[in-house]
């Protein structure tokens, strides 16, 4: 399915909320005064689906909806929305008798038929319905540098969310990944804000195509990536300069692109809760950064900044502190006495009544847009085009362009023609790793909730024949098997391909104590290595696990991170040869544990020199990947046009077959106020090119482009001198004095 039918598939709903759109001042205006105080707090009021359901949905069980406890949260309670899966995924027909049952009740039981908004995390795909389309996590489509997959992606999962009769997606993660230890590394899209900016953005934008109607929400509002510890959820300090030129350019852009919502970071910025924080909800959300829509709290973050933050001393507190703060709907997410604090707090003068509407017109007036109003769910004639080959395609595409060869000595890949090969190790014959988390299940371990898609094991027996291939296991992810196997089995083998990372998790339970991958993993490697045989080492992981120990003795490194469905057939392609692969690394490899690095570090973190020679020097650079060609750059050039510059240079294919280069513009600020980054990334494009062809790219810079956060926060050009490196082309100009 082409991106163009997918929305032409909406057309019909779209029509009906662009007339609505005409209208949709007066509509919301005329509810609005006409509502309850009750009826105001009943909008901002989010339950999950597990508070209103008697049975889980699982590999054993089958899910049930309570619909007296359903009804009374809508009817008696005013509940304006409903969030999630419980536990496992559900069939598209099962979903739309949730949904449609939700809003039978929401829009004829209730005084003022107000549909309810219902939310999910479709983060890679529709992942919460069965047979969707499932995509690359985030991490590894940012490994493609290809910003129109992060829009086709966006696409199909609105598409087939929307399907369902679900409009709201928790969907993009816009955080930028600056500490490795972090279990939601693998749902970003990196560690530079240019590149996450251009991803989330496209992700937007593919999924609030107006035809669509489905909003996206830009997650998690903000610097919720870099708790200092790497656990989830737990404090992150950070200076007003990082926090505005690091974290904000990603939500500045999901902005400028339209972004309907906001999760907000559950963690504390500095000793103060997100969820409490004035200054960073309305003093840089609203007020600086012009966002207008809605603000979702994230899971229970209300009631933690009494529980848990303790910066409340009772939940009453903690609601009167985030809405006075600036969020507009708590997913609470299993009572409703959130709204019962509400109608307390206006009633005692804590909260003006104007405070509440503001919320609750944002909250109408994305119902409205999102044509809730004309048809609350809408037809079940799209649920046929969910998992469409075309749309399969796409996550194929993604898959192939995310594949990253960090390491190819002597040419050892591709492996010739009728290569016999040993496949080994926790990640070959195991589906729940390559997808990762929020995969049928939240944690996305439950290999019984997967459809049968190949391991790499499978496609590896596809692509180089079953009497090719032979399986020795070898390691769990922390225990050694058999060793001394897979040493017996290499004997007839002419390479060994082995399969390394970590099971999928996030959140809390992808806290990890440790970066180095798990001893019996990497004694499994130095076993292969140990028999002579040239050894592939292929990283499936949430984040970079250090395996600096093993690489040395690796003839080949492959990075898919976790490539979804279709990764171990890209992988097997690649090491066949039928792909040339194109993928560039989204962050720094550290080398060592105690080397966590970003590139664009601070001078006094490492000159590009030491950064490169050093002993602390990455084991792979941000940026990086190697393709089956070789590519050449020349006569890059800078010219001043007064108020912008053009960045032109040359890139030529000077290899023997055609691939893909990724031509990287890294600009250097030699001296600023505020001390400024090595280098910064500033614009990119994926370039195709056949043997011999060569393509001059061009870049825009603005002032905005280069500009700094100075000592006082404010975003402000400072004329100086600019260097430029585009591959090993470096030049300078002076701009702007
Ligand atoms: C996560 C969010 C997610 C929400 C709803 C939270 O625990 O932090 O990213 O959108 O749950 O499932």
């Amino acid at each position: 399915m082409t991106p163009s039918l997918v929305r032409s598939l909406f057309a019909v709903g779209a029509s009906a909320a662009l007339t609505a759109g005409a209208t949709a001042q007066d509509r919301v205006e005329d509810l609005l005064s006409q509502m309850t105080l009750e009826e105001k707090a009943g909008q901002m009021t989010q339950l999950t689906l597990s508070a209103l359901s008697s049975g889980r949905q699982w590999t054993d069980t089958e899910h049930e909806l309570n619909v007296e406890a359903l009804r009374k949260a809508i009817v008696e309670d005013h509940v304006g929305s409903i969030l999630n899966q419980f536990d496992a995924a559900f069939t598209p027909d099962y979903w739309r008798e949730i949904i449609t049952a939700v809003q039978d009740i929401a829009t004829e039981e209730t005084r003022l038929k107000i549909p309810v908004v219902y939310g999910v995390d479709s983060v890679h795909g529709a992942n919460y319905v069965i047979g969707a389309t499932i995509f690359p996590q985030n991490l590894s489509l940012a490994a493609t540098w290809n910003p129109s997959l992060s829009t086709i992606a966006g696409e199909i999962t609105a598409f087939e969310t929307r399907a369902v009769g679900i409009p709201w997606n928790f969907s993009p993660v816009a955080d930028v990944a600056r500490q490795p230890l972090w279990s939601r590394y693998f749902e970003t899209f990196g560690e530079d804000p240019h590149l996450v900016s251009v991803m989330a953005a496209e992700s937007v934008k593919g999924q609030q195509q107006a035809e669509l109607n489905v909003a996206a929400c830009g997650k998690h509002f903000i610097a919720y990536s870099m708790p200092r510890t790497g656990k989830d959820r737990t404090p992150t300090q950070i200076g007003m300069v990082e926090l505005l030129d690091v974290f904000a350019p990603p939500f500045q852009a999901m902005i400028d692109a339209g972004v309907d919502t906001m999760m907000i970071n559950s963690g504390e910025i500095n000793g103060v809760p997100v969820h409490a924080s004035h200054e960073i909800l309305t003093g840089l959300l609203r007020d600086r950064m012009g966002f207008e829509g809605v603000a979702v709290t994230d899971w229970e973050d209300v009631i933690k900044l009494h529980t848990m933050h303790k910066v409340a001393d009772s939940e009453k507190e903690a609601t009167r502190q985030a809405i006075l703060a600036g969020i507009d709907m708590s997913m609470v997410p299993y009572k409703t006495d959130f709204a019962d604090h509400i109608v307390e707090l206006v009633s005692e003068g804590a909260i003006s009544e104007e405070r509440i509407d503001l919320s609750v017109r944002r909250i109408l007036r994305l119902k409205d847009k999102l044509g809730l109003f004309e048809e609350p769910i809408s037809g079940p004639e799209h649920v046929q085009h969910i998992g469409k080959q075309a749309s399969l395609d796409a996550s194929l595409a993604a898959a192939r362009e995310g594949v990253v060869l960090l390491k190819n000595e002597n040419n050892a890949l591709p492996l010739a023609s009728g290569a016999k090969i040993l496949v080994t190790g926790p990640t070959a014959d195991a589906l729940p790793p390559v997808y990762g988390a929020w995969s049928f299940s939240w944690q996305g371990a439950e290999a019984g909730l997967y459809p049968d898609t190949p391991t790499v094991l499978d496609a590896a027996r596809t692509q180089f024949g079953a009497a090719n291939v032979s399986y020795v296991p070898g390691a769990s992810f922390n225990e050694e098997l058999d060793l001394a196997a897979v040493t017996s089995a290499a004997a007839d083998a002419d390479a060994i391909v082995v399969c390394l990372g970590e099971p999928p998790s996030t959140e809390g339970p992808g806290d990890i104590l440790e970066l180095e991958l798990e001893p019996a993993q990497l004694a499994l490697a130095q076993a292969a290595i140990d028999t002579g045989k040239p050894v592939v080492l292929v990283l499936i992981e949430n984040r970079p696990r250090v395996f600096t120990q093993v690489d040395a003795g690796a003839a080949a490194v492959v990075w898919l991170g976790e490539p979804g469905p279709f990764g171990p057939q890209a992988l097997a392609e690649v090491l066949a040869g039928t792909l040339n692969p194109s993928g560039r690394l989204p962050f720094t490899y550290p080398r060592q544990n105690g080397s966590v690095v970003t590139y664009d570090r601070k001078w006094s973190e490492g000159s590009p020199e030491v950064f490169a020679n050093g002993p602390q020097r990455p084991l792979y650079q941000f940026g990086s990947g190697l393709a089956y060609t070789t590519f050449g750059y020349s006569g890059l050039r800078v010219t001043d046009r007064g108020d912008a510059l053009t960045v032109e240079v040359t890139v030529a294919n000077t290899g023997e077959r055609a691939g893909h280069e990724v031509v990287q513009l890294y600009v250097s600020d030699e001296f600023a106020s505020v001390t400024p980054h090595v280098h910064r990334l500033k614009g990119f494009e994926k370039v195709a090119l056949e043997a011999g062809e060569s393509k001059t790219i061009t870049f825009e810079l603005t002032k905005d482009d280069l500009s700094v956060i100075d000592r006082t926060g404010r975003k402000i050009f400072e004329p100086g001198g600019f260097g430029f490196r585009v591959g090993d082309q470096a030049t300078r100009i002076d701009w702007g004095n």
